[in-house]
């Protein structure tokens, strides 16, 4: 059975795209067949951290489209980074017309779009034998991330300790993840360092967290400056894994694995 996980947010920035394409980047690594797919259409981030512009033929978008067939759209990237798994990335276009035109699609075309989502999950198993497809979402309740939410088996709503993801994240919960009875775990990303220099101001980060969200805690990362000064251009888990950043991704990977 090929599971299907949403990296989702209320607001854009709060880490997405790091956490998505490094933890499909262990998940690879550990042997697991995994595709990862760039569904953030006004803001694709996948090519620049994949570097990959000349292997791309088509696009998600054309997927979405039904203008291109799924061996179309995926990138192998599994010799690329030496991953035991098979390891393959969608790319969404990154043209500012191919943005605009997919902001401008209508209801209908999104309720197809809905239906190719799930055709996708199962010819990426059959064809490729995937096990697991991960979505790298664009931010909020617009139709791309409602559809990538929806199709989806379990969910990370990542959120910064900043108040206005927090509320942003529960609205979301409230408005999307309850009325579909959603699967999905709540990420903290960039804490500030000092909540983790005493036990006790921890606990009450952990506190606070659990009094916003009914869904569990699956990891706090805090800010790490190493992370800004690492070039884009390389999976940051990969090349350090001993780094706590990579752990703690490896271990909220182990479980969505499990989930
Ligand atoms: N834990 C962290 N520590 C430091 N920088 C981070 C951390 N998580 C994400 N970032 C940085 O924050 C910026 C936004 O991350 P990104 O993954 O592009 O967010 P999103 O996809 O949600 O818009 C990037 O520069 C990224 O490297
Ligand atoms: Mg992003």
């Amino acid at each position: 059975m090929v599971k299907m996980i949403s990296i989702h947010s209320s607001r854009g920035g709060t880490g997405k795209s790091l956490i998505s394409s490094n933890i499909s980047a262990i998940l690879a690594s550990k042997g697991r067949n995994v595709a990862l797919l760039d569904f953030d259409f006004r803001a694709p981030s996948l090519l620049t951290i994949f570097q990959s512009r000349n292997s791309v033929r088509r696009w998600v978008n054309d997927y979405l489209d039904g203008k291109a067939k799924i061996g179309d759209i995926m990138v192998d990237m599994t010799n690329k980074y030496k991953t035991k798994g098979r390891f393959l990335v969608g790319f969404a276009n990154v043209e500012m017309d191919a943005m605009r035109e997919i902001a401008r699609k209508d209801r209908k075309w999104q309720m197809k779009a809905l239906k190719r989502i799930m055709a996708m999950k199962e010819e990426l198993a059959e064809q490729f034998g995937i096990e697991i497809v991960i979505i790298d979402t664009s931010p909020g309740v617009q139709y791309s991330s409602v559809n990538a939410v929806v199709s989806s088996d379990v969910c990370v709503i990542v959120s910064s300790m900043d108040l206005l993801d927090l509320e942003g994240a529960q609205r979301m919960v409230k408005d999307l993840y309850e009325p579909f009875e959603k699967r999905a775990y709540v990420l903290v990303n960039k804490a500030t360092p000092h909540m983790f220099v005493k036990d006790d101001s921890q606990s009450s980060l952990v506190e606070s967290i659990k009094g916003r969200f009914t869904q569990p805690l699956i990891a706090i990362i805090p800010c790490y400056c190493d992370l800004l000064l690492a070039q884009r251009v390389s999976l940051f888990a990969l090349d350090k894994p001993e780094h706590p950043f990579s752990w703690a991704l490896s271990e909220v990977a182990k479980r969505l694995e499990d989930s």
